[in-house]
């Protein structure tokens, strides 16, 4: 160790030749460490930079990318009846424990429409596999279709660490946060949640008219086809003031107003190229952050914790959508047989929203959800219903 410490002593005159050489070595390691310590720092911001802008989805950092590399093979099955115009992507989410819903709400997408439609579903590493020998039995493998890993990993430091908070986090819920990543070619597309069932032709809901600036339609919590279902005794779960706690400084600067009629995001048409102008992503991914610090969501909230970064940055700021393409609350309690045989069957879309779900227990109106279902062929998925337990 001798030799390394004159070394750093540097600088001295006299200098046997093989010290002079050492001394070299030595510095020629230091400066190529330097080097490659740049050169990584310099990479990861750049891939910091790529992500942040969201242009290429090659590029990004284990966050999103296409599960299977080989899906292509998957498209070039093509339908009998060839589906052409112009692509109708549709996000939406496969968990593994509620798979059956995302194979029902696409089946009902896709017979429902004549259009070209692409599902693009996000799901979790354990769920590809079962969800492409799912599909590949049912009809919805004519269907073109793209499944993209979520890696819960880009919510590090997003989610608060309360261990109750964090037990109930889906990841997957995020996923809506992150839809310029998901489709980065496309302008325009529509995000829906797995618990729906659409019963109109998606192209009308694709059309629908997005005001300049607006990066987003969502379906408002007030209007009159989804009032209608509002539980009561439910607190203010459709107001801002049901969401975001307004006596915490960052949502007091704010100036919204707290009586504010929220949307219901399970729905939503989504501008990209606008969303990308915005930075969408990262002011939901800022207000995340902002929570984790500030505790700024309302303390009642009975609904999702993706919800409230949506309100803030759409406050104002979005279009609406038609109320018949988003008739929601078939979930809740109470609910029961408040919608009409006739509205249930005008609705261009249902949400199960709330805690009972059309698969699950004791659910409303799950005969409707019934028809869209198809059985899982590896027998691991199954509805529990009432009527099946008791025989
Ligand atoms: C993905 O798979 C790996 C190995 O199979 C497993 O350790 C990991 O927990 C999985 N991640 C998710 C999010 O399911
Ligand atoms: C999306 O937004 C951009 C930028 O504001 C606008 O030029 C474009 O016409 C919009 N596209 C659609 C389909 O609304
Ligand atoms: C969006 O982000 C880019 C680069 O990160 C920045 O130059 C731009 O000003 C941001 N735009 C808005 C509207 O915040």
């Amino acid at each position: 160790m001798k030799n390394g410490i004159r070394v750093q002593g540097g600088g001295r005159k006299a200098c046997s030749p093989s010290k002079m050489t050492v001394r070299r070595v030595n510095i020629l390691i230091l400066v190529l460490i330097a080097i490659a310590f740049l050169i990584i720092v310099h990479r990861n911001l750049l891939s910091l930079n790529d992500f942040l802008r969201s242009k290429n989805t090659d590029t990004l950092p284990g966050v999103l990318h296409p599960f299977d590399p080989d899906f292509s093979i998957e498209f070039a099955r093509k339908p009998e009846v060839a589906r052409t115009g112009d692509e109708i992507p549709i996000v939406i989410t496969a968990a593994e424990d509620r798979l059956g819903a995302v194979v029902a709400a696409m089946n009902s997408v896709y017979r429902n429409s004549k259009s070209n439609i692409v599902f693009n579903i996000v799901t979790l590493n354990d769920t590809a596999d079962h969800l492409k020998t799912w599909l590949s039995k049912t009809q919805l493998s004519e269907a073109k279709y793209n499944i993209f890993q979520f890696e819960p990993k880009i919510l590090n430091g997003k989610i608060s660490k309360d261990p109750q908070t964090a037990e109930n986090v889906k990841p997957l819920t995020f996923a809506r946060y992150y839809m310029p990543m998901i489709i980065p070619d496309a302008e325009k597309a529509v995000y829906l949640d797995d618990d729906v069932i659409v019963q109109g032709d998606i192209q009308e809901l694709f059309d629908t008219n997005l005001k300049a600036g607006h990066a987003a339609a969502f379906s408002d919590d007030c209007d009159s086809a989804s009032s209608k279902g509002i539980v009561r005794g439910a607190g203010n779960q459709n107001n801002y003031i049901g969401f975001l706690d307004f006596k915490k400084e960052a949502i007091k600067k704010l100036s919204m107003r707290a009586n504010t009629c929220t949307f219901n995001p399970g729905v939503f048409v989504a501008n990209l190229t606008e969303w990308k102008h915005q930075n969408i992503t990262s002011q939901l991914e800022r207000w995340m952050e902002r929570n984790v610090d500030e505790d700024i969501y309302s303390r009642n909230m009975a609904d999702s914790i993706t919800t409230p970064p949506l309100l803030i940055v759409f406050y104002k700021r979005h279009s609406s959508i038609d109320p018949m393409w988003h008739v929601r609350h078939l979930g809740s309690t109470g609910a029961g047989n408040r919608y009409s045989p006739q509205f249930l069957k005008a609705a261009k879309l249902l949400h199960w929203n709330g805690h009972y779900k059309p698969w699950g227990r004791s659910s409303s109106y799950s005969e409707i959800w019934d028809k869209w279902y198809i059985p899982d062929p590896t027998g691991k998925f199954h509805p529990v219903r009432r009527h099946t337990e008791d025989k």
